[in-house]
């Protein structure tokens, strides 16, 4: 069955191949967000350098260089990957995405050619993510105040910060030095105990006290309000778990992975299509096409982790085949119904929303095509 659903994403593989040949070129000088009329934007100037997406367009180009072994994508990476040192310079860009902008980038390009400029980036970004972990709540904060006027966010963590920690468990690997590591687990047991609930959704937001540590309250943040289930927010979560297991192997992480997934996938409508929160009312029903492509890549991630626990003999672990026809059912939904096949359009995913109470909804969004890909490579390969 397996072997089925490799020659299924090796097919949809080598369209999206056929595809990127023509956007890379057309945006080889760009760092895309979002399209308008199928072309991409571009974030690479002083004003937007720093946000967070922006390791995205590098890692896509990484992906296909590791599919195909043409030069032109590791160029174009490459690009991406040398204007983000205008991030690194900048202190009010730094923020707890580091794992986002840089493991795309910079790890990949390591990890694929060995190149020591990239490993120097990547350890910076990592010495400034550990930097912002609260000692008394034993969390990593999320984002900077950008002035006197917006609310006091010294004491916020969010659950998509899980993603951000393989960059923390890259650099102990690579140094050999365990403080990172260290950092990454104290803030995933803090997000295992204060964000994920009972039924196994996750909060977005957690306030803490930034003196004495004790949790304060949640917030609904990028979701439909408080309590609800933000659908990015669970595939975070559950592929973030996924991802501090594999590091760390502590069996608690997988099991909080998997319990988010059960959440998760008990939760898919019918139509296999994602809305932005589990919870939101039936109209306006808006969707988010990334949380589908995340989710499927984090289902891979665990299938793969239970099923390299059974084959090292660990026999109570369940099969992780429920997570594989999960994860397959969302691939073959988004790619009949929500990729765009044109190659006159820059993007692939249609419908993603960046937040549940934004003005806009239902538009690309570069990171949705990352993980789409991922995901896919992780079938095929
Ligand atoms: N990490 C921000 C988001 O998922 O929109």
């Amino acid at each position: 069955m397996h072997e089925e659903y490799k020659i299924w994403a090796r097919d949809v593989l080598a369209r999206i191949e056929k595809k990127m040949e023509k956007v890379s070129v057309r945006s080889a000088d760009k760092i895309p967000y979002t399209t308008k009329d199928g072309v991409h934007d571009d974030w690479s100037g002083d004003d937007r350098i720093g946000w967070w997406t922006n390791g995205f367009w590098g890692g896509m180009m990484w992906q296909m260089y590791e599919l195909t072994g043409q030069e032109h994508y590791k160029a174009v990476a490459e690009s991406v990957e040398r204007k983000l040192d205008r991030v690194l310079m900048d202190a009010q860009s730094m923020d707890h995405d580091s794992g986002f902008k840089w493991l795309p980038t910079s790890v990949n390009n390591y990890r694929l050619t060995g190149n020591p400029a990239s490993r120097n980036r990547a350890l910076l970004a990592a010495n400034n993510l550990a930097g912002r972990f609260n000692h008394a709540g034993q969390f990593i904060r999320a984002w900077n105040d950008w002035g006197d006027n917006g609310p006091d966010r010294r004491g916020w963590a969010i659950i998509d910060c899980m993603m951000n920690l393989p960059l923390l468990y890259w650099a102990s690997e690579e140094t050999k030095d365990p403080r990172f590591a260290q950092t990454a687990m104290r803030h995933a047991d803090t997000a295992a105990r204060c964000f994920v609930r009972e039924d196994g959704s996750v909060n977005h937001i957690v306030e803490f006290d930034v003196d004495s540590g004790e949790m304060v309250r949640s917030y609904g943040g990028q979701g439909y309000g408080d309590g609800s289930s933000w659908t990015r927010g669970q595939a975070w979560g559950l592929y973030g778990f996924a991802q501090s297991f594999r590091h760390t192997g502590k069996r608690e992480y997988l099991d909080t992975a998997v319990r988010i997934a059960d959440y998760f996938i008990a939760h898919i409508p019918e139509s296999g299509l994602i809305p932005v929160d589990f919870c939101q009312p039936e109209e306006p029903a808006w969707e988010d096409s990334t949380a589908a492509a995340i989710a499927a890549s984090g289902l891979l991630e665990i299938w793969q982790l239970l099923e390299e626990k059974r084959a090292h003999g660990a026999g109570s672990m369940e099969s992780g085949r429920k997570y594989l026809e999960a994860a397959v059912g969302l691939l073959r939904t988004l790619a009949d119904r929500r990729v765009n096949w044109d190659d006159a359009a820059d993007n692939l995913l249609e419908k993603c929303t960046a937040a549940y109470h934004d003005r806009d909804h239902e538009f690309s969004i570069i990171y949705g095509d990352y993980y789409l890909i991922e995901a896919l490579m992780k079938l095929a390969l």
